[in-house]
């Protein structure tokens, strides 16, 4: 067990920077023998179906991102398109299909779907995907299971920020935890997960009076708003441990100049390609905060590790049938 590391940052000292990338290749290097362990006992490997319906550019990356780790990690994948402009049938369809398929263990739809399909079209999918089989644990059974602190299928970005604190050693029981957004893919598991781990939970949204002072109580804040340098360092209490969760693609130059140093990295890198993935925290925060995950290469490698997880614990649950 590594010493409970509870942070003291100082303004004009950076910030520890926590590793997403070397804890989610940890987390998929422990995978490794229980993939072989199924393979050996199934007869095939664990099996990932994916539906992305339309061509949002986030989507797309997302999907591609996951499907290539998942066939890194020796697992059988399968993309089903669906177009932009067909219908909720079509994805509820394809959906049970993929329940009905021995050879296929977890099913994510990504999300959003196109607007088109209706406002309840995530609501229907959801209630569609067999609960053995949600690998991003949105269904009923497995919220229900989640607010009970029973085990299952946890959503993987929530349960990806709970996997490097805890390797890297940041204690949570006992300390107060700000989460900004409610989210049902972020938010609310998140505050479940760190609840449940004894920590003093508040969850802030875009009607939250004085944001800035609230999150300021946090020994641990969890940024998952979905705006760009949203949580600046006035959010922040000297050495608290900042998550972001935010993955924000930028293209207005005058706001990435805003946000870095002339001589940082990361404006070279905008220059070079017109655009800059930004978290929802900004970067001045670093001076302030204890710990701090960077973007990219913090919580996102995480989400997808805790993707290939799910999968191969749903099949093993499913083999053990
Ligand atoms: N869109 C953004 N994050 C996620 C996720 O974790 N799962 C799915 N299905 N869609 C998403």
């Amino acid at each position: 067990m590594p010493a409970r590391w509870v942070g003291r940052g100082v303004k004009g000292i950076a910030a520890r920077m926590l590793d997403g990338t070397a804890t989610a290749a940890a987390i998929r290097g422990e995978l490794h023998g229980r993939i072989a362990a199924f393979r050996a006992r199934a007869g095939r490997p664990p099996g990932l179906g994916i539906v992305l319906a339309g061509s949002d550019p986030g989507s797309e990356i997302y999907v591609r991102n996951k499907l290539k780790t998942a066939a890194e990690e020796g697992m059988h994948t399968e993309l089903i398109r669906v177009p932009a402009d067909g219908h909720v049938d079509d994805v509820l369809a394809t959906v049970a299909a993929l329940n009905g398929r021995d050879d296929i263990d977890g099913i994510l739809v990504q999300s959003p779907l196109p607007e088109g399909m209706g406002a309840d079209a995530e609501t229907q999918v959801i209630d569609l995907i067999g609960p053995a089989k949600d690998v991003d644990g949105f269904t009923p059974v497995s919220v229900g299971r989640l607010v009970q602190n029973r085990p299952g299928l946890v959503p993987c970005t929530p349960a990806g920020v709970i996997e490097l604190l805890e390797r890297e050693g940041i204690a949570i029981s006992g300390r107060r935890a700000v989460v900004i957004g409610r989210s049902d893919i972020v938010g609310k598991p998140m505050a479940m997960l760190l609840l449940h781990r004894h920590a003093t939970v508040t969850i802030c949204h875009s009607r939250t009076q004085d944001l800035p002072a609230v999150a300021r109580t946090a020994d641990i804040l969890v940024a998952a708003i979905g705006r760009p340098a949203f949580v600046t360092p006035d959010f922040v209490k000297p050495g608290a441990v900042v998550i972001d969760v935010g993955i924000n693609p930028v293209s207005d130059a005058a706001l990435v100049r805003s946000w870095f140093p002339p001589d940082s990295p990361r404006l070279a890198a905008f220059a070079k390609r017109g655009t800059l993935t930004v978290g929802d925290v900004h970067p001045a925060v670093a001076e302030v905060a204890g710990a701090l995950t960077p973007v990219p290469g913090g919580v996102g490698p995480l989400t997808i590790a805790m993707l290939m997880a799910n999968t191969v614990r749903a099949a093993e649950l499913r083999l053990a049938l």
